[in-house]
């Protein structure tokens, strides 16, 4: 809404949450995430979480559906915390969404985002806290619908500069992609996608995705080679599905998770 667009009724909403308000601080000890949700954002957000009508809140911002995996699991706890205390032009989002740092205390609003992530009831789904910024050149853990445009300038014997522009669209909760084609009936040419990661030079699991379908289509049969810009492994394949990967091992990476973080991924479950 712009300004001189507000309605009596928008006034009244946020006149309503402020009083919902008072009543969250005048509690204690500390209320629990479902309290502050009924009183401080259930006005607007609605008792399921999809967003109240124009009707009730009054203005025509598209209040979002927290019961939307797809969407609630795109943004870290730290993201949603940010806009619960500075209000949502922080992350330039509509000023309809108020500030709480004055109201709420950090405890209040971290019980709050915890809430809010119930709406989305299926754990499929990899929790925000997932989504890594994008280190180096790394893909997003988990892509959010958005154009993502990388410039590398190479330098050296040939230099150049480059762009890359790559659409990446969530399908689903958790998915990869392999592209094959067949080359003899015991062998198939493979490249991967994997999320997160961008394309990768071989994939183990997915070796033995690709050769269990090609047999189950009839186009190949056990043992299966596939192909990979890393390497080829073979996968037998016997008549009970069990399989057998057949390939060089070697260690590329080591790293170790903050602790810190993996508590926070332990909880979001
Ligand atoms: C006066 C209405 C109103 C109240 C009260 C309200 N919100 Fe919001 N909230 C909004 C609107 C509108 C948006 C969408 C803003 C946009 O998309 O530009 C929003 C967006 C959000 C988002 C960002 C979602 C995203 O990633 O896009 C979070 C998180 C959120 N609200 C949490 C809360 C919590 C927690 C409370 C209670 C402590 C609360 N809101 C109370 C109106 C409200």
């Amino acid at each position: 809404m712009r300004a001189g667009e507000r309605t009596p009724r928008a006034i009244a909403a946020l006149a309503c949450w402020l009083a919902a308000l008072a009543g969250v601080s005048a509690q204690s000890p500390p209320a629990s995430g479902e309290a502050i949700y009924r009183s401080a954002c259930l006005t607007c957000h609605g008792p399921d979480g999809r967003g109240s009508p124009r009707a009730v809140v009054g203005f025509a911002t598209p209040l979002p559906d927290f019961t939307d995996c797809a969407f609630a699991s795109a943004e870290a706890d730290i993201d949603w915390f940010s806009v619960v205390h500075e209000g949502g032009p922080v992350r330039g989002l509509a000023r309809h969404m108020p500030a709480f740092g004055d109201a709420l205390s950090d405890a209040d609003i971290d019980a709050a985002v915890a809430y809010l992530r119930r709406f989305c009831a299926n754990r499929a789904w990899p929790a925000g806290d997932l989504n890594l910024p994008r280190a180096f050149f790394t893909e997003k853990a988990f892509p959010e619908n958005e154009v993502v445009y990388t410039t590398a300038i190479g330098r050296g014997a040939e230099p150049f500069v480059g762009n890359e522009v790559v659409y990446e669209r969530r399908l689903g909760a958790r998915n990869q992609i392999e592209a094959v084609v067949p080359v003899d009936p015991h062998r198939v040419r493979m490249r991967v996608w994997e999320r997160g990661v961008g394309e990768t030079q071989a994939c183990g699991s997915g070796a033995c995705a690709v050769a269990v379908a090609a047999i189950a289509d009839g186009t190949c049969a056990s043992p299966v080679t596939v192909e990979m810009p890393g390497g080829d492994v073979e996968v037998g394949v016997d008549d009970a599905l069990a399989l057998t990967l057949t390939g060089t091992a070697q260690r590329v990476y080591t790293a170790d998770l903050d602790a810190e973080l993996l508590a926070r991924l332990e909880r979001a479950g």
